[in-house]
């Protein structure tokens, strides 16, 4: 059979592109494998609010034209040249639960994941796009002896959504994925001890728990870094714009002159930092273990001090996410690489599943 030699060579040279649809904006990642490294090309953001009439930083409710003009948008301003694309799903869009089933029903996964799963699922459970994972350790079964399934479902109707966005900017998509398992991905390392993970995004902020390399508990919170621009507008007596201009020039440090900029911000952030203190501790205390650490990521998390005002409240070592720190770039992008990071965790995560896939 006759092959070119590009055709040989095509595998190695596959540049992979991440896209994460986010409530405030939307992030791409273009990565590709280059003598076993994972080399990074090009990324990009684009704030989502001015399509909605809102202003940056802003979560917004847009429809699937808005997003795939929004899409193409930053693919052309982020010099993107791949295609091949792996596409996020929200958290809030899906479903996740933790089934606990009898150790006897784990040959018949298949059938019984279904059946029991519309207990859970509020709506028919052929519109609905079905996962599972089993992620009980099957030497050590849960206290009770229980096989315990993470279930994920997602409507159709979501998936539908996301495959007009992508095929209206040309993309791709070869795989969808709940965005807290790429999240998990680019943030984590490879570790069997517990760890947290939250993610600050712009209307809410995600929590979750991963030991083994699988999610076993998560949850939302209705507080997001927009209420802290909202809050800051408001004390302040600033437009919208400008408070967020300000959270993201000075943040938690401002020099005195923005004191109460610092103190606006901090009386916001406290209600979010005590809830998920207050996960941790009962988390912790449900399981009888703690955890090793809790990971930040989304475009909140980068706000100045925040690392620091949290560790004075959380009992756990608290680590900034460092999605880029996995792939390769030059050297003169690291500091900025670092600091953007946690914003593109869920992007990162994407392209490298994309990467393993093509092996
Ligand atoms: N340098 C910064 N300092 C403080 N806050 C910032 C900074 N950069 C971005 N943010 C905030 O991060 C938020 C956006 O984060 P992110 O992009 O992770 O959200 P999203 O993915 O769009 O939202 P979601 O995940 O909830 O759908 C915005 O509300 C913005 O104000
Ligand atoms: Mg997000």
């Amino acid at each position: 059979m006759a092959f070119s030699i590009s055709q040989l060579f095509s595998k190695e040279a596959k540049s992979v592109l991440g896209v994460d649809i986010g409530s405030s904006s939307i992030k791409v990642v273009q990565l590709r494998r280059d003598k076993g490294r994972v080399v990074l090309e090009t990324y990009g953001a684009i704030a989502l609010g001015p399509y909605a009439g809102l202003e940056i930083g802003r979560a917004t409710a847009l429809g699937a034209d808005k997003l795939g003009e929004a899409l193409k948008d930053v693919l052309r301003e982020a010099n993107v040249t791949t295609q091949d694309a792996a596409v996020a799903i929200p958290y809030a869009s899906s479903l996740v639960s933790i089934l606990k089933l009898p150790l006897s029903v784990q040959k018949q996964l298949a059938t019984v994941v279904p059946i029991e799963a519309r207990k859970y699922i509020p709506v028919p459970i052929n519109e609905v796009l079905l996962d599972w994972f089993v992620v009980s350790d099957t030497k050590k079964t849960s206290p009770e002896g229980k096989l315990e399934v993470l279930l994920v479902a997602i409507h159709n109707d979501t998936i539908a959504k996301f495959r007009t966005i992508a095929a209206t900017a040309q993309l791709q998509t070869s795989f969808f994925e709940i965005e807290i398992f790429s999240a998990v991905r680019a943030a984590l390392d490879r570790g069997l001890a517990p760890v947290a993970v939250a993610d600050f995004g712009a209307g809410t902020t995600k929590f979750y728990v991963v030991e083994r390399g699988l999610i076993r508990e998560s949850h939302i919170i209705n507080h997001g870094a927009q209420d802290l621009t909202l809050a800051a507008g408001r004390a302040l007596n600033l437009t919208v714009m400008q408070a967020e201009e300000r959270k993201r020039k000075f943040g938690l440090t401002g020099p005195s002159e923005v004191a109460d900029l610092k103190k606006s911000l901090e009386l916001s952030i406290s209600p979010l930092i005590a809830e998920l203190a207050r996960t941790i501790a009962a988390w912790e205390q449900r399981n009888n273990q703690s955890l090793s650490g809790l990971v930040l990521t989304g475009g909140g998390a980068t706000l100045k001090g925040l690392k620091e005002l949290m560790q004075g409240k959380i009992n756990a070592e608290i680590r900034m996410a460092d999605p880029f720190g996995k792939t390769a770039a030059p050297a003169f992008l690291e500091k900025i690489l670092k600091e953007a990071g946690p914003e593109f965790a869920v992007a990162v995560g994407l392209a490298l599943r994309r990467l393993q896939e093509l092996g």
